[in-house]
């Protein structure tokens, strides 16, 4: 698949690594559990935000677009990556940040991607949960426009079909990556929210016949309504690289049993999964994306939903920054 004719600018610093869990997987006693890195993208304390923002500024600098625009949760990965891409190519930016999630510890607001927006130095500005936040986003585009800028809207968590490319390129490298190291992947399990890691990665799999399935634990929608909005922006992406025959919507699966009270509020599942990969592998996970995904294939390790011998690999798509805002929730027994 050819992706050179899209405008793209170099975020990441290389491949990201293919490791295995062989603490983790002789702990849980079911499949070989490898993990994709790609919360060491490189940029901003790394995250999948970073592949899409390859192409995303590549459009925008291409569009000669003078200010980046783009918006999410308080604590959104998406909204530091870009700030950081922002600066990085000397554009810009203004984020809006939704307060999606009610009745939060003070370290939510302050702490976390909160703390490294402001280091990264941008104009931000706050908005109520339950608005419609891309109109929110155009109307602060027009106001930027009146203003003599030229803005580039980015929706929230970049994902569009220029974003999702990101994520084919993901997709391609972890293929390129198997047939290095001769593993066969049983499956892929990652975090889906906005849509586009999953969208892209699918994308990537299907168009080159790489015969991968893929899990997306939902962080936020039911199951029927991620599938279609996941499906939604693949046909696009599909369309944007003119691949041959129609998608196959089939190749989109989402479990959305994880999602506890809502997107942004603890599980106590995902404490455990935090707390599991740490321990036994030395590696963070994120409060928000991961660490509920990470619940969920934990929990279908031991309900026997893969067998023994599978090679489950799990796209750890970043987000660590997020656990210092859940600091009251990891640690409650530390003083404060
Ligand atoms: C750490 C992390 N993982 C996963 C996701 C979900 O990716 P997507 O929004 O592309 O579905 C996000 C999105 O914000 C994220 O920040």
């Amino acid at each position: 698949m050819n992706l050179t004719r899209f405008p793209r600018v170099n975020l990441t610093l290389s491949a990201t690594p293919l490791e295995f869990l062989p603490n983790l997987t002789k702990h849980l006693g079911g499949p070989n559990l490898y993990i994709k890195r790609d919360d060491h993208t490189g940029l901003a304390l790394g995250g999948n935000k970073t592949r899409k923002l390859e192409f995303l500024i590549g459009d925008a600098l291409a569009k000669k677009a003078t200010h980046i625009l783009t918006q999410g949760a308080t604590q959104s990965n998406h909204v530091r990556q870009t700030i950081a891409a922002a600066n990085k190519f000397g554009l810009k930016s203004t984020v809006l940040l939704e307060e999606r999630v009610s009745g939060a510890h003070a370290d939510y607001y302050g702490n976390g991607n909160v703390l490294l927006d402001q280091i990264f130095g941008t104009s931000i500005e706050t908005r109520p949960s339950g608005l419609d936040m891309n109109k929110e986003l155009e109307s602060v585009g027009e106001r930027l426009r009146a203003a003599g800028e030229t803005p580039y809207l980015i929706p929230g968590g970049g994902s569009n079909p220029i974003g999702a490319l990101g994520y084919v390129v993901s997709a391609q490298e972890l293929v390129a990556q198997a047939n290095e190291q001769q593993l066969i992947i049983d499956r892929v399990v990652h975090a889906t929210g906005s849509t586009g890691t999953q969208a892209g990665f699918v994308v990537g799999i299907e168009g080159t016949n790489s015969r991968i399935p893929v899990l997306g634990i939902s962080v936020r929608m039911p199951k029927e309504k991620q599938e279609e909005n996941v499906r939604k922006l693949a046909r696009q992406t599909w369309e944007l690289l003119g691949i041959r025959g129609e998608f196959p919507d089939a190749a989109v699966e989402v479990n959305s049993d994880y999602v506890g009270g809502g997107y942004g509020v603890p599980t106590e599942g995902m404490v455990e999964a935090v707390k599991l990969l740490a321990r036994h592998e030395g590696i963070l996970l994120d409060p928000v994306y991961t660490g509920k995904a990470f619940a969920g294939l934990v929990d279908l390790i031991r309900k026997g939903y893969f067998r023994k011998g599978e090679n489950i690999v799990f796209l750890h798509t970043g987000g660590a920054v997020g656990l210092f805002a859940y600091r009251s929730i990891l640690a409650p027994q530390a003083a404060f």
